[in-house]
């Protein structure tokens, strides 16, 4: 029998979409973007970027990140990394209104910018005008020597591959393992983490890419599974605390690409302030409550919507029993410190949302009115 394979089977690499396959690279991608840089052995994190450029970013007034999209979620979570560990004020800001408004700039700030393609218009745009403004610029770009990587004082490139499918997978969590590394590089470096702190940080961080291994073969079923329930909903609901807060966010933007179901990501504890009126045996909630962090507050989040009858498909860790307890569906995933459980969180949340958009026969890796790349306003 003859073998006829197009070059689109050929890098789908057996897959059945470029989204499948991304979502499947990650252990490989996150190790990529790990390598040469965390040296557990030796003790220390190497970023060339970083280290040339010490000074200027551990005394920076403020730290500004840029960015659009799932950069922009990214960028979230990197400001509870770096604020937490390098004890640095930051901000995050949509590029697109960072530009159009008078932001306040010096040369004491750094600004960083975050693109997967480093070819955005407004991400470009904004950071224009903030080198204008004196900032240093730093780049955490994934296509080398892009745009954005061309116009920054300095950077550090997510090793993540070429990422295909227009909603963004592998490359969102190559940059929280760059943001997590420059989190804790100048923790380490301001004296913020005493040794052992460091030591303890840097090999779970060395475990990720195992955990999102072992992630994936678990719950690749049962996201299929739970997913069937799901085709018709039109409304979700992700909630998340801490860290896991921007997971959540990136969670509903996941599901909205690609399946077109509306959905909002919220902080659990807002859920208060408006969301809880949705609340009713029709909504599907998606709550992300690892053991660290803020555990109890979200198990009487839970309890709230139980209350109110809503559907909830919580992913916890291992052996959690109390949210379990509670939910209509279970997603468990390997227990990490609080900062880096959103990369292993946000594995089964793209396959839910994958197998959602298959299911609805959705084109996934090319969504209606969606471009991987925005290089135009
Ligand atoms: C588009 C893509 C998103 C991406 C965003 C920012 O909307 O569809 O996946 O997150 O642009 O892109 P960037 O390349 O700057 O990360």
């Amino acid at each position: 029998q003859e073998l006829k394979l197009s070059l689109e089977q050929i890098e789908k690499g057996g897959y059945e979409h470029f989204m499948l396959k991304e979502i499947f690279e990650q252990p490989k991608s996150i190790h990529d973007t790990l390598r040469g840089r965390l040296l557990v052995e030796e003790g220390i994190i190497k970023m060339a970027g970083i280290w040339d450029h010490l000074d200027r970013i551990n005394n920076a007034q403020k730290i500004t990140i840029i960015a659009c999209g799932t950069s922009w979620h990214a960028g979230l979570i990197g400001e509870y990394l770096i604020e937490e560990f390098a004890r640095i004020p930051v901000e995050v800001e949509y590029a697109s209104e960072f530009r159009y408004r008078n932001p306040i700039i010096t040369e004491n700030d750094v600004v960083i910018a975050i693109s997967q393609s480093g070819e955005t218009a407004d991400t470009m745009a904004a950071l224009k005008m903030a080198k204008e403004k004196g900032a240093f610029i730093y780049g955490i770009c994934n296509v080398v020597d892009s745009s954005i990587a061309r116009i920054t004082d300095a950077g550090s490139y997510t090793h993540a591959g070429p990422e295909i499918g227009v909603a963004s997978t592998k490359a969102f969590t190559a940059q929280l393992t760059v943001l997590s590394l420059i989190a804790l590089k100048l923790g380490k470096h301001k004296g913020n983490l005493s040794n052992q702190e460091f030591m303890r940080l840097i090999t779970e961080l060395e475990a990720i890419p195992k955990k999102v291994e072992e992630v994936l073969e678990k719950t690749h079923e049962i996201t299929k599974e739970i997913a069937k329930d799901f085709v018709n909903a039109q409304n979700f609901l992700y909630l998340g605390r801490g860290y896991n807060f921007p997971a959540a966010l990136e969670g509903a933007l996941k599901l909205k690409e690609i399946s077109y179901i509306h959905a909002e990501g919220y902080p659990a504890a807002e859920m208060k302030h408006g969301p809880i009126a949705l609340i009713d045996e029709n909504m599907p909630i998606v709550i992300i409550a690892p053991k660290q962090g803020h555990y109890d507050k979200i198990v009487s989040n839970v309890q709230e919507i139980k209350a109110r009858k809503g559907k909830i498909i919580a992913l916890v860790n291992k052996g959690d029993t109390q949210v379990a307890a509670m939910a209509d569906y279970v997603i468990e995933f390997p227990e990490t410190s609080e900062c880096f459980s959103p990369i292993v969180a946000s594995v089964p949340l793209q396959l839910l949302s994958y197998y959602i958009a298959v299911y609805r026969g959705a084109n996934v890796d090319q969504p209606r009115n969606l471009a991987k790349s925005v290089t135009v306003e």
